[in-house]
This record gives structure tokens, C-alpha cells and sequence, in this order.
């Protein structure tokens, strides 16, 4: 049976009759328990003695003043200089799976370019029968398809190898974002070049790049890139924002952020990886022994609770919670979220929002009954592929401290009795 069958559980039932028999409603708070007039129920309001907005003064919406704070945050320390620079999706106050793009985090070695789709154009050249350059509207010609799917750069969760240092989920877990793209998958286009002159595809690679002054070069194996890479122009039903590639990027399915090259203006093939600067001083893994892992392409599964936590504590006292969070895999789909209230010596089984889907975030909730006791509050997720997210002990005991990029070790918030919540470690 799945997940998302459960039904509402027994106490929160309980709740919800015993709320309606007294007249509390869920939100109505203290004020209506004690009987005190509430003013927003008796007194009429401002905005109904008026018309409201017209439709012609918002053409491209923007959230509404009260939801100002749900935005992109920076790390100073870890910016040292905007055009190379980092921020975070605000995960802790999202919630469903699809991170709109004007929240989604930003990764730029080099800035973010203003590219013309007039001045669009793709080239695929190397071991294909025929080199073609294609602009924007050629694109829109092939066949299209819509796949949902998670980017996670490499160094999420890199800053708490070697202890809890950020406090929140926004900046601990937030290079992270979830879009619906649009778009050509690659295999289409390397087609219509030709692969016959490349011979056996086996050990064919193609190399990426992007058309910023970084080019952020990657190599990725032809097999993959034959599976599921999309050539996409759509993100959420619109463009792609100037910041994450307008007019076309790479998606890269449960792949390394880094892999999908925005503003892509090329795919050679190649007999052999280029082995450019991002995929040898830069994503590779040292170990303890000084050695380096190479080739880390795929995004181990991980999860994290993002209500509560640091930036979004418990505010109504205890009763019933919410406890959320999101999960993900880049080896298919989440089939199971485990949440601990205690560290990780027991643990509930989490309500899916969905059905996992590959390479896709998932939303998981566990509705509770509080009773303001501190908690070591713990997520775990578990892939079709029979994975388990690791604990950080399990996780530093293969790859040390020495690391900056895939850390998808379980992640501990320590709510307090007061609600508040703060990043921490547990020894086990
Ligand atoms: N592509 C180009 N051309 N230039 C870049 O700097 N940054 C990479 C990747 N693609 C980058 C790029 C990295 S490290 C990541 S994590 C993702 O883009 C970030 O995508 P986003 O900015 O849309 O979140
Ligand atoms: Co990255």
C-alpha cells in the first residue's frame, strides 16, 4: 500500500470533532475560546467598503507584500564576489514540490548574461555526420516534451561536513530547486546531426558548454545523454529566467547542478572526456586518504524537514503539527520518508503529498500531535533502488571531512519546548 493512502490519523480526528463541538476554530485562536468579540468577525473591514485592485495594475505578477520574506538569500562569507557567486531557494516557507523561478537559487561562475533569443544559437559539432548550428525558433520546430525534475548543485549541505554551521534549511539544504521544463530532448537533436560517424556510441561522450565567459565545460557520457537530457526553453509554463539560462539550458535528470550548462551554446562529441576545470579541480570529492572521487555525477537520495526549522519555528504551542519537508533522489523515485522525533532512535513513517516521481522532488508530511517536548527532529529517505539516506557518522566513515559536494546525510533540528529551532549534530 502507498504512502499517500493513509488517512488522516485518529488524534487529529479527535482534534478537529472536539474543535468544532466547542466552537474553536483551528484559527480562530484564544480570543474565541474566552469568548471575546473578534473584531475581524463582527466589525466590517476596509478592504469590503472598497474595489480592490483592477486588472490592468499587476500585467506579470509579483507574491503579495505580506509574502516579502519568502525570497533568495545569500551567505555573505560564502559570496566573496557577486558575479561568482550563491543563494538559496527559501525551501522553509515553500511548500508543494515546484519552486517557482523567481525563488528557485542561482549558481554563476561568471554572472548571469542577457542573451537574445534573435542572438540564440546552438551548435553540435565533433564526431556527428553533419556539424548543424540551430537558433531559437529551430528549436521550437522538433518535438517537445514536459518532465518535471529537481537540479541540486553538488556543494548543497557542503558547509556542514565538519559540523552544523548554517542555520536554517533555506542555506543548508537550499541549492535545490524543482521546475517542469519544456524542451527538446537531446537525443533529438544529436540524431538529426548523426551519430554514424561516431561508431559504437558505448564510449562517446558529449562535451557542453555554456555561452557566459565561464562556459562551465562539462563532459557527460553518451549513454546518458541519449537517455533523458532535455535541451529545455520553458521552465514552469514561461521562460527561462534571465538566471537560470534564458533562452536555453541543459536538464541533466538526478544529475550534478553543475552538468546543466545554462545558456547552451554547444555539444561536441567526443571520443573522450575534455576533462575541462569543473569536472577535475572543481566537483570531484577528496577523501581523507587525500585522494579525489571522481566522475560523481549522480545526486545520492536525500531529504530534509523544512517545517519545522530554524526559519520556521513552532509558533502556536503544542496540539496539532505539521511536520514537512521534501525528499529526492537523483536514482528515481522516493518510495519511503522516515521522520525521528528523537535523533534517530525511532522513527514514524511520513505521509507522501504524491506518488515519488523520478528525479523529482517529493513532499512528505507527518501530521502530529505536539506535546512541547524538545525533539531531535530527523528525515530519511529511502529511493526504488533500495537506498537509504545515510546518517552523517555513516557518510563521514566512506568520504571524511575533507569534501565540499555531496553531503545527502540525514539532517537533525533541535526544536526546543518554545518551538524554536536550531541546526545541530548528533554523535550517531
Ligand atoms: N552554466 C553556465 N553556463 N554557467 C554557470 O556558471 N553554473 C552551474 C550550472 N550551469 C553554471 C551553469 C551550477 S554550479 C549550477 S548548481 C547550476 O547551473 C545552477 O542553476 P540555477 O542557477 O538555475 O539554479
Ligand atoms: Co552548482
Amino acid at each position: 500500500m502507498s504512502d499517500t493512502q493513509k488517512d488522516i490519523s485518529p488524534s487529529r480526528r479527535a482534534f478537529l470533532r472536539g474543535a468544532a463541538a466547542t466552537g474553536v476554530g483551528l484559527a480562530a485562536g484564544s480570543a474565541s475560546a474566552q469568548g471575546t468579540p473578534d473584531p475581524l468577525i463582527t466589525e466590517k473591514q476596509d478592504w469590503a467598503m472598497t474595489t480592490g485592485a483592477g486588472v490592468d495594475e499587476t500585467p506579470y505578477g509579483l507574491p503579495i507584500k505580506y509574502e516579502g520574506d519568502v525570497i533568495r538569500r545569500n551567505v555573505p562569507w560564502l559570496t566573496a564576489d557577486p558575479i561568482s557567486s550563491i543563494n538559496f531557494t527559501p525551501i522553509h516557507a515553500l511548500d508543494g514540490t515546484i519552486t517557482p523561478q523567481g525563488c528557485a537559487f542561482e549558481r554563476h561562475h561568471s554572472g548571469a548574461i542577457e542573451l537574445k533569443k534573435e542572438d540564440y544559437r546552438l551548435m553540435i559539432n565533433g564526431l556527428v555526420d553533419q556539424p548543424l548550428v540551430f537558433t531559437y525558433a529551430d528549436l521550437e520546430r522538433f518535438p517537445r516534451e514536459n518532465r518535471t525534475f529537481f537540479l541540486e548543485c553538488a556543494a548543497n549541505t557542503g558547509m556542514e561536513w565538519a559540523g552544523a554551521q548554517l542555520n536554517g534549511a533555506q542555506f543548508t539544504h537550499g541549492m535545490i530547486h524543482n521546475m517542469e521544463y519544456s524542451g527538446v530532448s537531446l537525443r533529438t537533436l544529436l540524431e538529426e546531426a548523426g551519430l554514424t560517424a561516431a561508431g559504437d556510441l558505448s564510449d562517446k561522450w558529449v562535451y557542453v558548454e555554456g555561452a557566459d565567459a565561464s562556459s562551465n565545460g562539462r563532459s557527460i557520457p553518451m549513454e546518458k545523454a541519449l537517455d533523458d537530457v532535455m535541451v529545455a526553453f520553458k521552465a514552469n509554463g514561461e521562460a527561462l529566467r534571465m538566471e537560470h539560462g534564458y533562452p536555453v539550458r541543459l536538464v541533466v535528470p538526478g544529475w550534478e547542478g553543475n552538468m546543466w550548462v545554462k545558456w547552451l551554446r554547444r555539444i561536441e562529441v567526443t571520443a573522450q572526456a575534455v576533462e575541462g576545470r569543473e569536472e577535475t579541480s572543481k566537483y570531484t570529492d577528496t577523501l581523507a586518504d587525500g585522494t579525489s572521487r571522481k566522475w560523481t555525477w549522480v545526486m545520492d537520495a536525500k531529504s530534509v524537514v523544512t517545517s519545522p526549522s530554524p526559519q520556521s519555528p513552532i509558533a502556536h504551542g503544542t496540539g496539532p503539527l505539521v511536520i514537512t519537508g521534501l525528499a529526492w533522489s537523483g536514482r528515481g523515485a522516493i518510495t519511503g520518508v522516515d521522520v525521528s522525533k528523537d535523533g534517530g532512535k525511532t522513527w514514524e513513517k511520513a505521509r507522501l503529498a504524491k506518488p515519488g516521481e523520478k528525479m523529482a522532488l517529493t513532499r512528505f508530511y507527518l501530521d502530529t500531535d505536539w506535546d512541547g517536548s524538545e525533539m531531535l527532529l530527523q528525515s530519511r529517505a529511502h529511493d526504488e533502488t533500495g537506498y537509504v539516506q545515510p546518517t552523517k557518522a555513516q557518510l563521514r566513515e566512506v568520504r571524511g571531512e575533507n569534501s565540499v559536494y555531496h553531503n545527502n546525510c540525514i539532517q537533525t533540528w533541535h526544536v526546543k519546548a518554545n518551538g524554536e529551532a536550531e541546526n545541530v549534530e548528533v554523535s550517531s
